[in-house]
């Protein structure tokens, strides 16, 4: 749909969606593109929507209105729990690229190559980065992008193949900011960094138009999402108040949950202490990679939601995301990325804290597929249990033949 107007999540200053815009000019707030939804209201039903596309592009009133820089994003299944009732496994492994990354990147490139950008930038905990890889190859448009050397295999090798011009830092996503920061005006870099661009979260935000759909429009109780930067969360919460606007869901709405990593828990931090903002977090460790932000950006709306919600903030050990990878493989048949395991642990630990009851219907979100992470797994398992992989599953080698 045509857009009205970016609005500053901050000041609330309207600006106008004609140019390419990073954040708010006065105060560096978040934006967030506003249509005119009043309009669409009774012309927009939910039953338009069958048979259509099966990609986050099925949404097309509800987001910009330009032709799709696709690969097929969206529209993951949402699995119901063989293991507890009423819980679903909501699978963004079976994304382009192998995580949820790609519903953003697919909005933000559209909207690059709508511009007539021609070089984006950002910096990437590894998943981000081979999304925007991806998409800009898919665009013709060139994408830099600055890493921790650390990152996955799958991530710096990813970015090779896309084409992209990949930096590894000794450092973490914080520092990779500052990188971008520092260079993308002379390079003449367009900025795509997490919520400093409107689209990203228009791409992320279809997660919550899906949950509602595969739920026959009806939320459920609680959304348990792996929290880095917070765009899943935060697009997800627009979604819902632009399905209610649409008239589509009422007024009710799920407790939304953050989960972290014990070794980098800001927001967790920030909940438990009642604060409105988080602290950057220092000393930033854990496996589960796309979690290891040490300040989001948009902290300040990710708390907004965890309060309005009446959700909560967990923070769940590298041991403990480890052994829930394994026990949802083993019992799911979904090999996890450790971001997306964590929900598992976050989950388990609410329906023993009395916060979920067992008649709760409960969305765990899988945020990326296990088979980016097989090195970073297998070095959590070889810290964990020094006996080698092998000795456990597996029967061992046979042969030569
Ligand atoms: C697999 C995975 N899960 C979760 C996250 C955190 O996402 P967000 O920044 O939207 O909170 C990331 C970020 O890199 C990720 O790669
Ligand atoms: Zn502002």
């Amino acid at each position: 749909m045509r857009i009205s107007f970016l609005e500053c999540t901050r000041c609330g200053e309207h600006l106008s969606a004609d140019r390419a815009l990073n954040v708010c000019p006065k105060d560096g707030g978040v934006l967030f593109v506003r249509y005119d939804l009043a309009k669409l209201k009774g012309k927009l039903r939910r039953e338009d929507l069958a048979g259509r596309v099966a990609s986050m592009w099925r949404y097309s009133e509800v987001l910009p209105d330009a032709s799709p820089v696709t690969l097929g994003e969206g529209f993951t299944p949402m699995l119901p729990s063989r293991e507890f009732a009423g819980v679903f496994i909501k699978d963004e492994g079976l994304n382009p690229t192998g995580s949820f990354k790609a519903r953003g990147m697919s909005a933000a490139v559209t909207m690059a190559k709508h511009y007539g950008l021609t070089k984006l930038a950002a910096p990437s905990a590894g998943n981000a980065g081979g999304a925007l890889a991806a998409y800009a190859a898919a665009a013709g448009i060139e994408a830099h992008i600055f890493m921790p050397k650390d990152v996955p295999l799958a991530n710096r090798m990813e970015c090779d193949y896309y084409g992209a011009h990949l930096t590894l830092v000794d450092g973490l996503i914080s520092d990779c900011g500052r990188m971008v920061a520092e260079r993308k005006d002379k390079e003449g870099w367009f900025d795509v960094s997490t919520l400093k661009e409107p689209f990203r979260v228009e791409g992320k935000k279809t997660m919550g138009y899906e949950v509602a759909e595969q739920l026959g429009w009806k939320l459920p109780q609680g959304i348990i999402y792996p929290t880095g930067g917070g765009v899943g969360m935060i697009g997800m919460w627009k979604a819902f108040d632009e399905m209610e606007e649409l008239g589509w869901i009422g007024a009710e709405r799920p407790k939304m949950i953050t989960v972290q990593a014990a070794g980098c828990a800001p927001i967790v931090k920030a909940w438990d202490a009642g604060k409105s903002v988080s602290e950057m977090w220092t000393g930033a460790e854990t496996f589960a990679a796309g979690l290891r932000v040490p300040k989001a950006y948009g902290d300040y709306l990710i708390l907004d939601i965890l309060k309005k919600s009446q959700g909560t903030a967990v923070a769940a050990t590298d041991e403990e995301i480890l052994a829930a990878t394994r026990h949802w493989a083993s019992v799911e048949g979904v090999f996890a990325a450790p971001e997306g395991a964590a929900s598992l642990v976050a989950y388990e630990k609410l329906r023993a804290s009395g916060f979920f009851r067992a008649e709760d219907t409960v969305v765990l979100f899988n945020t990326g597929s296990a088979y980016k992470y097989l090195d970073v797994i297998e070095a959590a398992e070889k810290k964990a249990r020094p006996e080698p992989v092998a000795a456990r599953n597996i029967g061992g080698i046979i042969g030569p033949y």
